[in-house]
């Protein structure tokens, strides 16, 4: 099973961002947590950050026939990105969506997200454990290859 983990705006910058916010590790870290944990599930991950939505968007389309899921994490763009939910409704992958921090007790413009429509879980609030929780779940709800 392969599955593309994506993450959105200012996620390059975790460890300098408002660690109050979303702790003290890097975008490294938890790419290099990602990779160990998807290896000890025997399955594979691609790593794709970009601060440009249009970006996200090819993304989620080169997962078409490439990836079984999608565990995503759009940062800003998941309160306002139309484009993405649409991208995600139009590969029809399996789909988990992440927050590092517990967006539902925050400003209240996050707590709307337009990708979880088409998102079969929401994870919030677990820090890094919280991409591999998602990845676990993908683990479960995906057909075996
Ligand atoms: C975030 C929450 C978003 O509201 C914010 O814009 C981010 C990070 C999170 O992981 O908690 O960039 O997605």
């Amino acid at each position: 099973m392969h599955f593309l983990v994506l993450n959105g705006p200012n996620l390059n910058m975790l460890g300098i961002r408002e660690p109050g916010i979303y702790g003290p590790d890097t975008y490294e870290t938890l790419c290099d947590r990602v990779r160990r944990h998807a290896e000890s599930r025997g399955v594979t991950v691609e790593l794709y950050q970009s601060n440009h939505e249009g970006d996200l968007v090819d993304a989620i389309q080169r997962a078409y026939g490439t990836a079984d899921g999608i565990v995503l994490n759009p940062g800003a763009y998941t309160h306002t990105s139309i484009a993405l939910l649409d991208a995600l409704k139009a590969v029809s992958l399996p789909a988990v969506e992440v927050h590092l921090s517990r967006v539902e007790d925050r400003e209240p413009f996050r707590r709307q997200s337009y990708v979880r429509l088409a998102c079969c879980r929401t994870i919030t609030g677990h820090g890094i454990d919280g991409y591999l929780e998602a990845i676990d779940h993908l683990c479960e709800v995906v057909p075996c290859k």
